[in-house]
């Protein structure tokens, strides 16, 4: 950070802060009468990374804003109906973890209506929903930037290791499974990752892919779906999350990997902390980190200056604000090698 603007976001959340100390009543993550509302619809609260995101809003939200977060339940119509709510209540801002990417074009319509700013996070409108109004913004992460990263882990150990081609054929077959179609994260890091690997000169050729919709319990059924008909043609796991490379991992075992020599290769995304976990107990090969606490600095800061009125600058919210609109958090390679740094300072 450096230190001007550093400086200036501190003074701007002291000002906020001193404001409204002593004002007490209200309820949340913040608790002042007086502090500016601010509505969150998460897509699902039981997803892990956007758990993560969650935490930290509410933590940073402290004494700043009083910030109403709901559980869209990965209902489009619901978190609908929970952003009309926000809308009646004239909150100051609304961030908005769209469910269905396509719905992001009407929240717009009824937002600007409403005259109420807007931050989307984590699953990215089209650039033509972006366009429609000036007060819509988006903090997420760059999707092929992760999947080049997990192309790199892959390719960096099958160029170090050519005896994990099993086949001996110098072909990485590998099987992919993916997150909800649909999603930029699911279709453009499976698309970059396997880019990434032909770049760096690897052959690959895909078994099978299917979808686990970013979740641990799917991942390890359609793990153990491929155990049982590929088995060891496999040299490959690519998950597009955590979630679901932990449950492939479960399959993985119970199938007797990770033992007596018998070893797969298993790649993620997020960085959660079981995943960093598997890191260090040498079942989960690498991951990307989705830097959850950045992104949940980003989307708060940015809808509190919001909230306040006044135009999103690096200065005020900490972030470089890209186009006009947009925050983009880097991703960061993490194998066992640097996990205990980034478990750190993430
Ligand atoms: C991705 C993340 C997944 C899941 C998804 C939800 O960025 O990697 O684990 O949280 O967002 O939209």
């Amino acid at each position: 950070m450096k230190k001007a603007w550093k400086a200036a976001l501190l003074a701007t959340f002291a000002v906020g802060a001193i404001a409204v100390s002593g004002c007490g009543g209200g309820s949340g993550s913040s608790g002042g009468g007086d502090l500016p509302q601010i509505g969150m619809a998460i897509y699902k609260f039981d997803d892990t990374f956007m758990s993560g995101v969650r935490a930290r809003i509410e933590a940073d939200a402290k004494g700043k804003a009083k910030v109403d977060i709901v559980d869209s339940q990965n209902s489009q119509p619901t978190q609908n109906e929970k952003i009309d709510l926000f809308i009646n209540k004239k909150y100051k801002a609304i961030g908005v973890n769209v469910v269905d990417r396509p719905a992001a074009g009407v929240i717009t319509d009824k937002a600007k209506a409403a005259n109420i700013p807007l931050v989307f996070m984590n699953r990215e409108p089209t650039p033509e929903d972006m366009k429609k109004w000036d007060k819509v913004y988006y903090v997420g992460a760059k999707a092929e930037q992760s999947g080049e990263m997990q192309g790199k882990i892959l390719a960096d150990y099958f160029k170090k290791h050519p005896e994990a081609y099993k086949s001996g054929d110098g072909v990485l077959h590998y099987v992919l499974i993916k997150g909800e179609p649909g999603h930029q994260d699911a279709e453009l890091r499976s698309k970059y990752v396997i880019e990434s690997l032909k770049k760096e000169g690897i052959k690959v050729q895909e078994i099978a892919q299917d979808t686990a919709m970013w979740d641990r319990v799917k991942g390890q059924e359609k793990m153990a779906a491929f155990i049982s008909s590929y088995g060891d043609k496999i040299d490959a796991v690519i998950c597009n999350n955590d979630d679901m490379a932990l449950g492939a991992i479960e399959a993985l075992k119970a199938a007797g990997y990770f033992q007596n020599g018998k070893y797969m290769l298993v790649v993620g995304v997020d960085a959660t902390a079981p995943a960093i976990q598997a890191l260090k107990n040498g079942t989960l090969l690498g991951t990307v980190l989705n830097n959850a606490k950045k992104q949940g600095d980003a989307v708060f800061n940015l809808s509190l200056v919001l909230a306040k009125g006044e135009k999103p600058t690096k200065e005020n919210t900490g972030f470089d604000i890209v186009d006009g609109k947009y925050i983009w958090v880097p991703y960061e390679i993490v194998t066992k090698e640097n996990a205990d740094a980034i478990l750190g300072d993430k």
